[in-house]
């Protein structure tokens, strides 16, 4: 019997292939609502900051939160380093901080001094035997010359406290009534059990659409490798979510390795890569994530493709993997992954059945995204590495997702993106891009969008008239 192979061949449409088609609209594109849902978290915006070193460590992790969206901080690091930077993101606004740093009364104004230097805070509770005594501010310390008094001798001891069940607004007020910037939260006996800074109070008021947990904390994802338990404990206490970071999550080794850690953490779970029905089938009866990182191959530093022949365009592997969720009936979000350069790509993705996507490059060339600007020919540039790629594997930690099993070849490249300034300013273009098409195509939301979106093939000899063309442009376009 013939195999026929090329006959029954799929056609793996990429987004360069396809058009969303206007359908009739009702609704303007400032009334459209992106909100997504992975899981028991809620999001204003439906976009994740890739694991990767040169784009989500926890500056951009923090940006990414605050703007409604999620950070996934990259593993290419020690475990210590990698709590550290979800650490910071939980630190970075908590209403009521509970790992408050302290002083002893005993302890000298100079040893306060360094830690407030280190630490980059302004005050510091003064607590003995677990009860509070004082509080020590920049201004208590401002005329302790040389720093040889002891805390006890400086420090305000008439301290304004307020017990756990204060709400934001409250804290605000007796802020504002008593003009201080920090506020101890006590037990019934005294004892510090958190700190709420004017800082955090005012800053939930700058971001009202910001990402947070139950308690009021930024929203942090971790990635991991599923054979890497030790690192998925570690995280475990700090993140929202433990993100696989695997090339091809449908191998009978990850799978199990998989859920060893659902098993073992208690922390929810995204895995992938996936880029078939068939591997999201095995996943869906096998696992229990909130949610599938989908698409091989398409990233835009990634030469999987080139090197092995072996893709599945994320189109492609979002259309296949959101079939398999729909006839499973599962409650887990479909996250687009790789190419997604802009908004059009993104609303390509939401038609074919994605509830987010995750950027690498369009946000590796921003200020937040880890490393500083560089300089070629006068214009300013980012650097953006493939996980995969030499440098990235040189460093010792990002070896087990592209090496194993025993991978001898890199599978992507480095390069330079444009620099282009705050990531608020990119999020909040792309957003307006992302709900003009969902507009065009007259869906009010992402599950709107999945119902009404008509697709259409383009050749990619039409593809030229579909961009700018004959004219040379003026300007640089966002
Ligand atoms: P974009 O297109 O947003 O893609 O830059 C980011 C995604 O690409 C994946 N990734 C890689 N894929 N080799 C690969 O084959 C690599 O070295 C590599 N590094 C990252 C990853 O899924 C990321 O989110």
């Amino acid at each position: 019997m013939p195999w026929d192979k090329l006959a029954n061949a799929d056609i793996a449409y990429t987004f360069g292939d396809v058009i969303l088609l206007p359908g009739k609209t009702e609704i303007e594109p400032s009334e459209v609502d992106v909100s997504t849902r992975i899981g028991p978290m809620s999001f204003h915006i439906p976009l994740i900051s890739s694991p990767m070193d040169t784009v989500t460590e926890t500056e951009m992790a923090i940006a990414m939160a605050r703007l409604g969206g999620l950070g996934i901080v990259h593993r290419n690091c020690s475990v210590e380093e990698q709590v550290a930077m979800v650490k910071a993101v939980k630190r970075a606004e908590s209403f009521i901080i509970r790992d408050v740093v302290t002083v002893s009364p005993e302890d000298t104004v100079e040893r306060a001094k360094t830690i407030m230097k280190e630490m980059r805070i302004s005050g510091l509770p003064v607590v003995e035997d677990g009860r509070l005594k004082g509080i020590l501010t920049r201004r208590d310390i401002y005329f302790a010359e040389n720093g040889r008094y002891k805390v006890k001798e400086v420090m305000t001891k008439d301290v304004i406290t307020v017990t756990e069940d204060i709400t934001p607004e409250e804290a605000r007020k007796i802020m504002a009534k008593h003009k201080i910037e920090k506020l101890p939260v006590i037990d019934s006996e005294g004892r510090l059990i958190g700190l709420i800074t004017a800082k955090d109070v005012f800053a939930r008021e700058s971001f009202p659409f910001a990402s947070r947990d139950k308690e009021g904390r930024l929203r942090v994802g971790a990635a991991i490798s599923p054979f890497d338990l030790e690192r998925a404990k570690a995280l475990e206490p700090y993140v929202d979510v433990l993100v696989t970071d695997v090339a091809h999550f449908h191998n009978e080794n990850v799978i199990r390795a998989a859920k060893r850690v659902q098993d073992e953490v208690s922390v929810p779970l995204i895995v992938g890569n996936l880029g078939t029905y068939e591997a999201a089938e095995e996943v869906l009866t096998r696992l229990d994530p909130i949610g599938l990182r989908v698409g091989i191959a398409s990233g835009s530093i990634c030469t999987t493709g080139e090197v092995t022949g072996v893709a599945a365009p994320t189109l492609y592997a979002v259309a296949k993997v959101s079939d398999a969720v729909l006839n499973y009936g599962a409650d887990v979000a479909v996250i687009a992954d790789g190419g997604i350069r802009g908004p059009a790509e993104a609303a390509k993705a939401f038609a074919v059945g994605a509830d987010a996507v995750m950027l690498g490059y369009a946000l590796a060339g921003t200020k937040e995204s880890p490393g500083s600007p560089i300089i070629v020919g006068g214009k300013m540039y980012k650097m953006y590495r493939g996980m995969g790629s030499p440098s990235a594997r040189a460093k010792r930690f990002a070896l087990d997702r592209y090496s194993k099993p025993a991978k001898g070849i890199p599978e992507g490249i480095e390069g330079l993106v444009p620099y282009r300034g705050d990531v608020a300013t990119v999020v909040n273009e792309f957003v307006a891009g992302l709900k003009a098409a969902f507009g065009y195509v007259g869906a009010a939301n992402i599950k709107g969008m999945k119902e009404k979106a008509r697709l259409a093939i383009v050749t990619s000899i039409g593809k030229k008239e579909i961009a700018p063309h004959d004219v040379k442009p003026m300007e640089t376009r966002p």
